[in-house]
């Protein structure tokens, strides 16, 4: 059986496993397993707009056991140009030790740079085998700016959960609108992820709130002080973040009907609601690709991934 071609490094807090596992599927077309923080594929992908993963990278070495490794090491003669090399451990995965990375150092040639380095490698170590990865593509580090932005209100979205559902939608098309954008933490994923993005809000304060945010991080998207029922322009996505309460009361009829408005215009969208919405998109027609639920302190939110009905 062939090797995968290269392994891929994610961290998160376990609360957070539901969102990581959709965001995995739609990297690799499977989720991971509650303790995997490593995932093996043949595929490239371009992880730099990740929310769980960390950096992926090329598989230098597999080598089965520790002795084997450091062979393989010696006999693949790997020239460095100011790198640095990682010993990332989290999950159940086996520590990597400090006396490991000094040894593996002792079997490499050329120059280092902790500070600003050049290229990254990682010395990766599962159950069964060790590896020696070269880091190809990295996460960026918007996401966590995006969470720091000017105009906020209690009814945002966390910008984790904003960008997992950009991350799954961006496949189905480069025309996205984020529909009752509220302060815009989803539209400000889906600008930095290089979509054309509508915005739109029945509220003029949250379309003001988007509209700062915008400005702050130099992003363009169009922005309208809309309701979802005068809206009739078609896209290849959406997401809607039902209001549940705080500063938005939850009306389920207007759930309902916003869920047959957009039925229409999207081919695909992402749904966060209180309530399982699944039975009821059903009945219009939607088909439901995931349904996940996050529980936080106060409140549970349902992600639900489907297949709308743009023809
Ligand atoms: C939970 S908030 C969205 C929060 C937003 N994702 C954020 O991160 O700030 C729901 C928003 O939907 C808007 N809204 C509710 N029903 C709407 C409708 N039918 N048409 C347009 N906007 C709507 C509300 O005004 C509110 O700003």
């Amino acid at each position: 059986m062939s090797q995968p071609k290269n392994l891929y490094f994610l961290k998160l807090q376990d609360f957070h496993l539901p969102l990581a596992e959709l965001e995995s599927l739609s990297f690799f077309g499977f989720e991971i397993s509650p303790e995997q923080r490593f995932v093996l594929s043949d595929q490239g992908v371009d992880i730099s707009d990740s929310a769980f993963f960390d950096w992926g990278g090329k598989i230098l070495i597999k080598a089965d056991s520790y002795e084997q490794y450091l062979e393989a090491l010696g006999e693949a003669k790997i020239n460095v140009c100011d790198a640095r090399i990682e010993t990332p451990s989290a999950g159940n995965h086996p520590k990597v030790k400090k006396d490991v990375l000094f040894e593996v150092l002792e079997h490499i040639e050329g120059s280092f740079d902790l500070s600003q380095p050049n290229e990254r490698y990682a010395i990766c170590r599962d159950h069964h085998s060790w590896y020696f990865v070269k880091i190809f593509s990295e996460k960026s580090n918007r996401m966590f700016e995006h969470s720091k932005k000017p105009a906020t209100f209690s009814s945002a979205l966390n910008a984790t959960s904003a960008r997992v559902a950009v991350n799954i939608l961006k496949n189905a098309g480069s025309d996205f609108l984020d529909c009752g954008c509220g302060s815009g933490s989803i539209t400000l994923e889906a600008c930095h992820s290089g979509l054309n993005v509508f915005a739109i809000d029945r509220s003029a304060h949250a379309v003001s709130m988007t509209e700062t945010n915008l400005k702050h991080f130099n992003y363009t998207a169009e922005l309208y002080n809309k309701e979802l029922k005068d809206w009739n322009k078609k896209h290849d996505s959406a997401v809607i973040d039902f209001p549940y309460g705080f500063s938005c009361a939850r009306d389920e009829e207007e759930e309902l009907q916003s869920l047959s408005l957009l039925f229409p215009l999207v081919y695909q969208s992402v749904f966060f609601s209180s309530t399982d919405l699944c039975p009821q998109m059903e009945a219009i027609g939607y088909q439901i690709i995931k349904h996940k639920v996050m529980k936080y302190p106060n409140v549970t939110r349902h992600i639900i991934h489907a297949v709308a009905g743009r023809k």
